[in-house]
């Protein structure tokens, strides 16, 4: 087996890699728009003929009562360890559309970058292993290891289908350690290993008034507006320090310890670079915390959106009927995202007044992850990173969730390494997203020698 030939390979055939990556992200597979549907089960058909392509023993697309699994292996010698992969094929909605440079679903290369949704979240990352086995299995028609790919059409919604389907299927992914590719570097030119993420509870409040809406001349003054009531409980969960008001909201959260706090402190870290390139006057965080401390380490509550009464050109002169908001909170270690929702239900109820009604609708949940960075697959995946990026990595946490995480680690009882290759600045989720080409590039040499370093750690199977 030779390492050598396995990165000529890929290195001859970046090109094709790219134009490759290009015809996935070309497949509009919207989980969470009822509309795309055919077009994520084509996405995973698409995968499975990849899969089958690049020369994996086994190649499935498993229905699930949401969107399609699919899985692939290649298994070789039980005396090896396997590693699972895992990724998400499913993308986040792209309005608002004309704010897109280019359109979403037509990928675009300028400047050394791929534009188009899914590019960094999580396609080109899935391909990134796509690719890497596919260097292994052409230049020398084996892996150092067996390889099981598990790549979901239902992370941005929350996982739902295949939590279950990995609590009834254990056999068919037990693995000795997996490995996701779907969060950012800290920058570029620093590969990262992120050994700890945010979970999350998601909610959606409802406040209702009278049966519809009211002329504000005749009865304003003699109703609550849902909109006002909305407004003061939400002013009410979060104080200026940016403490979040919720009675025991902070009873399991471990606080970071001073050892970990110095080694945060190393990175480097650009408070002023970080503040414009998102573009506000001045950052806010909980006081007493640094900023990266802030995002990765720290709980936070925030109002994702707000809606109700006239919002239209014009006056309308109305007493709104109701009013809606949807509440994200991020949760670390310890928090869980069912305890926190029985907390906030509590609290909206003790706070909601007596004249209009209020609903909450537990949404999105996902618990926090944070890794043991002692076990040797993390000395493993530094070795790897440094030989394909030419430069140190740093470990880091991050502020996002991967809802699958917990139940894979939980259920497998496997260490998870978190190597991702996108960068903060990629606009997931946003307009205009986009793949930085080198880190696609290296991403994929790095993983050619992470199946190589992973292969020398001990099979538990
Ligand atoms: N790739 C992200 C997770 C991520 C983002 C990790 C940023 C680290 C930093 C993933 O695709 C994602 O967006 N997850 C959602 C989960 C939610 C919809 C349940 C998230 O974090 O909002
Ligand atoms: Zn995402």
């Amino acid at each position: 087996m030779n390492t050598g030939t396995v990165l000529e390979y890929a290195n001859n055939n970046l090109n094709h890699f790219i134009d490759e990556l290009k015809e996935f992200v070309r497949i509009p597979s919207i989980s969470s728009s009822a509309h795309h549907r055919h077009e994520v089960k084509r996405c995973a058909v698409f995968l499975r003929d990849r899969m089958n392509e690049m020369g994996l023993t086994r190649a499935e697309v498993i229905e699930t009562p949401g969107h399609p699994i699919v899985y692939g292996e290649w298994l070789n010698d039980p005396r090896k360890p396997t590693v699972l992969l895992y990724g998400h094929y499913d993308v986040q909605p792209v309005d608002p559309l004309d704010m897109w440079e280019t359109p979403p679903f037509e990928p675009d290369v300028r400047d050394g970058r791929m534009y188009g949704r899914g590019t960094v979240d999580d396609k080109g990352q899935v391909y990134v292993h796509f690719k890497a086995v596919q260097s292994w299995l052409n230049a020398e028609k084996t892996l150092p290891l067996n390889v099981k790919f598990i790549i979901e059409g239902e992370e941005e919604i929350g996982s739902e289908n295949l939590s279950s389907f990995l609590k009834n299927h254990r056999e068919l992914l037990k693995a000795d350690v997996a490995v996701i590719s779907d969060t950012p570097m800290h920058k570029k030119g620093m590969p990262s290993i992120c050994y700890g993420l945010r979970g999350m509870a998601y909610f959606q409040i409802d406040v209702r008034g009278s049966k519809q809406d009211l002329h504000s001349g005749s009865f304003g003054g003699a109703t609550k507006n849902p909109i006002q009531a909305l407004s003061e409980m939400l002013n009410d969960m979060k104080d200026e320090k940016g403490r979040i008001l919720i009675r025991g909201f902070y009873d399991d959260v471990v606080d970071v310890a001073p050892d970990e706090r110095e080694a945060l402190a190393t990175l480097p870290f650009d408070e002023e670079a970080y503040r414009k390139e998102i573009g506000v006057p001045r950052l806010f965080g909980e006081t007493g915390y640094t900023v990266l401390e802030n995002i990765w380490c720290r709980p936070t509550l925030d109002v994702c959106g707000i809606w109700g009464g006239f919002t239209e050109e014009g006056v309308k002169t109305i007493i709104p009927a109701s009013a809606h908001a949807k509440v994200s909170m991020r949760l670390v270690p310890d928090q869980d995202p069912e305890k926190i929702g029985d907390l906030f239900e509590a609290h909206v109820a003790s706070m909601a007044p007596p004249e209009v009604e209020v609903s909450v609708t537990r949404m999105h949940g996902g618990m926090p992850f944070l890794a043991d960075t002692a076990h040797p697959a993390f000395e493993a995946a530094r070795k790897a990173l440094e030989k394909g990026f030419g430069a140190p990595s740093v470990f880091i946490r991050e502020g996002g969730s991967i809802p699958f995480l917990d139940t894979l680690v939980k259920e497998l009882r496997i260490p998870c390494l978190l190597v991702g290759f996108g960068l903060p600045e990629e606009n997931a989720h946003a307009p205009n997203e986009w793949l930085d080409l080198e880190n696609y590039d290296k991403g994929i040499l790095s993983s050619i020698h992470l199946y190589e370093e992973l292969s020398k750690i001990t099979s538990r199977q």
